[in-house]
């Protein structure tokens, strides 16, 4: 899996793509990540890349040459210029914005199938627009809040996708069971001690009895997300005994106290 990210801010990347999965999934050559500085690509002497909004009003706006500049050392032109008018993609071009679609699950397995993406962080006040008309196939967003940049919305999209490539996760049992990929929150853990501040690990998980624990933890992992969650379960997929776990706790909350 290939990462092309172009910032004005390189030096945000550094320690979060050498540490834990990430970090190791680079030195085992299973994701390269390519850094490329905008500010680089700026045409003139100053390498400027901001500008005055047309139509006025506050911030700086985010010049489009330095940007395509940039863009074209990591996909041809003409590349570029194909997907956008046959809407075939062949290499994803995201921009990060806080105005782009909500980023999911979904949407990093679909990233990760295409073999490589290119993530342009945009800066908070903008981008000029016909960076998005010429050559962005995917505007995205990770979350309902303000960030001063598109940086670290691409560290997330980064991490999420490499969990996703074959082989980065050793055990591939803790993907299938992670949170969103079955469409549910996941279960509590717990580990040693058994008594932690006079606090017990639940008497089933120290069963031995393997169908109580899957039992258990499947109605957490279903409880946890009908009080968090509850969107999530229009998708999930529940068997019969799921439904009814639900309704009795639908029935449990009508029930007067
Ligand atoms: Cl991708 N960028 C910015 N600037 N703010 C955000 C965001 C991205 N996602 C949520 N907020």
């Amino acid at each position: 899996m290939r990462f092309d990210i172009l910032t004005l801010f390189p030096g945000m990347f550094d320690g979060v793509f050498s540490e834990s999965i990430v970090g190791r999934a680079r030195d085992a050559g299973q994701v390269q990540i390519a850094i490329h500085n905008i500010r680089d690509y700026a045409l003139d002497k100053h390498h400027v890349t901001d500008d005055a909004p047309y139509g006025g009003g506050g911030g700086m706006v985010l010049k489009p040459e330095p940007i395509l500049g940039a863009l074209e050392t990591v996909l041809d032109a003409e590349t570029i210029a194909r997907q956008k008018a046959t809407g075939q993609i062949e290499t994803p071009v995201a921009l990060l914005s806080a105005a782009g679609t909500p980023f999911d699950h979904d949407m990093a397995r679909a990233f990760e199938r295409f073999g490589q993406i290119v993530l342009i962080c945009g800066r908070y006040e903008g981008v000029d627009e016909r960076v998005s008309e010429l050559a962005v196939t995917h505007e995205v967003s990770i979350g309902d809040y303000v960030l001063s940049g598109g940086e670290i919305a691409a560290m997330v999209i980064v991490e999420a996708v490499t969990r996703l490539v074959p082989g980065v996760l050793g055990d591939m049992r803790a993907m299938v069971e992670d949170s969103h990929a079955n469409g549910l929150l996941e279960y509590p853990h717990y580990t040693r001690p058994a008594t932690f501040r006079g606090l017990s690990v639940p008497d089933v998980l120290v069963s031995g009895d393997h169908a109580r624990v899957a039992r258990w933890r499947r109605e957490q992992a279903l409880q946890r997300t009908w009080e968090r969650r509850p969107d999530l379960l229009e998708d999930a997929e529940l068997s019969k005994a799921d439904r009814a776990f639900l309704e009795s706790l639908e029935d449990q909350q009508n029930a007067p106290a």
